[in-house]
């Protein structure tokens, strides 16, 4: 489904990434770890195209993504969550989950202003598709709360329910589980799980905590400064000396 080759990405001297190359299949569940700094945000970046590239192409389904825009990225179907949330703090769960939908379908601002039946009919079908995703990770009795209002945890659900309301075919998570305590990332985990099935996702998750990475992948790619350093399935990844090595900084 998706095919990263050869990318590198350089920022100002800094070579954030050097010819990383891994596939994701449709359905797979891809986790993607590396200490701090590896490149993994970089990557999904470079996906989502957010950042440029000095080298590589990246295709999915067969068609370069390079030259699409962020939001033609986002209409293919590929959606993602940040490591920082980026919500808008003081709107509603409501607003905020809708905000996925309107990525999907963008109208212009006069046609909104006019009131066209085009642009109610888009924002109606828009908000039936975030109480649904609100729905699909239990945070509808929020749906009106200021997200400011909302604990941590909350807000990562927010966050998921935005992309959700996006139809994401791809979904992109980076770090869901930061900050969630070890209960908390357990159902971050079932929850996940309902969606592969019920909506036949395909994802990329890059996570530090590694019980999460472990329950969720069907394979693993690993970044070390820039380079992937080891891929295969996860208890195989685990056991990896060169991996062991990047995490505790010393051979194992
Ligand atoms: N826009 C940018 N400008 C300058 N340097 C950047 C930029 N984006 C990333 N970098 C650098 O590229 C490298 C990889 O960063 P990246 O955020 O991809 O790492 P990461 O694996 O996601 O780390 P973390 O686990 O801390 O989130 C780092 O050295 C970072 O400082
Ligand atoms: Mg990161």
């Amino acid at each position: 489904m998706l095919e990263v080759k050869g990318i590198t990405a350089i920022f100002g001297g800094v070579t954030a990434l050097s010819a990383v190359s891994f596939g994701v299949e449709q359905g797979e569940f891809l986790g993607l770890i590396g200490p701090n700094g590896a490149g993994k945000t970089t990557v999904l970046n470079a996906i989502s195209r957010l950042s440029t590239l000095a080298d590589g192409d990246i295709e999915f389904e067969g068609a370069s993504l390079l030259p699409m825009r962020p939001h033609e990225i986002i209409r293919r179907g590929i959606v993602r969550t940040y490591q920082n949330m980026a919500l808008c703090p003081t709107m509603s769960v409501l607003a905020n989950v809708m905000l996925g939908g309107l990525w999907r379908r963008p109208s212009s601002a006069f046609a909104e202003w006019l009131g066209t039946p085009a642009a109610r009919q888009r924002s109606t079908e828009v908000e039936r598709d975030a109480i649904e995703a609100m729905r699909a990770v239990g945070i509808v009795d929020a749906a009106l709360a200021r997200v400011d209002s909302l604990a941590h945890g909350m807000r990562r659900k927010v966050e998921l329910a935005r992309a959700l309301c996006a139809h994401p075919r791809l979904i992109l998570l980076d770090e869901p589980a930061s900050g969630l305590s070890d209960q908390e990332a357990e159902e971050l985990v079932a929850l996940i799980r309902r969606f592969r099935s019920s909506l036949g996702l395909t994802m990329i998750v890059i996570e530090h905590h590694m019980d999460v990475v472990m329950a969720l992948s069907d394979r693993i790619v690993v970044l070390d400064g820039g380079r992937v350093i080891a891929e295969g399935i996860p208890s195989a990844v685990a056991a990896n000396p060169a991996v062991l090595e990047a995490y505790l900084g010393q051979p194992a």
